[in-house]
Formats: structure tokens, sequence, C-alpha cells
């Protein structure tokens, strides 16, 4: 099924980098993968925030450095990556 990254870009996660995380997520694209810029997602002060589609994962304070995780682990490999989950929606990450 086709996936949808949502990096937000609103002002707090943008602060923190969230436009080097959307430039990395945008530099290793995957087929039926699609990758956009949201609005706040309202878990501001947690970011950068990134949510996967429809999987309803949630990963915060992502790093540029950790995008390549996310994209080799989860979207190509199906596997969460635990240790970048939010644990806000995910207490037992
Ligand atoms: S600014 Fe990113 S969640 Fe609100």
């Amino acid at each position: 099924m086709t996936k949808c990254v949502q990096i937000c870009q609103h002002r707090s996660c943008r602060k923190k980098g969230a436009a080097e995380v959307l430039a990395a997520f945008k530099s290793l694209p995957i087929a039926d993968v699609t990758v956009t810029a949201s609005g706040c997602l309202g878990q501001c002060g947690n970011g950068p925030i990134v949510l996967v589609l429809p999987d309803m994962v949630w990963y915060c304070r992502v790093l540029p450095l950790e995008v390549h995780l996310v994209v080799e682990k989860h979207l190509l490999g199906g596997q969460i990556v635990k240790q970048m989950l939010y644990h806000r929606f995910h207490p037992q990450g």
C-alpha cells in the first residue's frame, strides 16, 4: 500500500531542523512512498515530528542523520524504529 511520510514544517519543528529532515527524506526517494511537508501536527516541542501514514507511527525529535533508519527499516523493511518512537502515542515503544 502507498505510504505517506508527513514532516511537520511549522514553527517549532523548523527551529529544531525540520527543513533538513524533509530534505533528507527527499534525497532518499522510494517507490510508493510520498514525502510531504505538513502543517503543525499538534506536538510542538517534540519536533521535528514525522508521521508515517497509514501506519499511524509517530517519530519525534528526528535528526537528519536518523532519516535513513526510517527509510531502510520502516519504509523498506516494514519494521518500526523503536528508539525513535514518540512516547506519547507509543507508550509501550
Ligand atoms: S510545530 Fe511541529 S508539531 Fe507543531
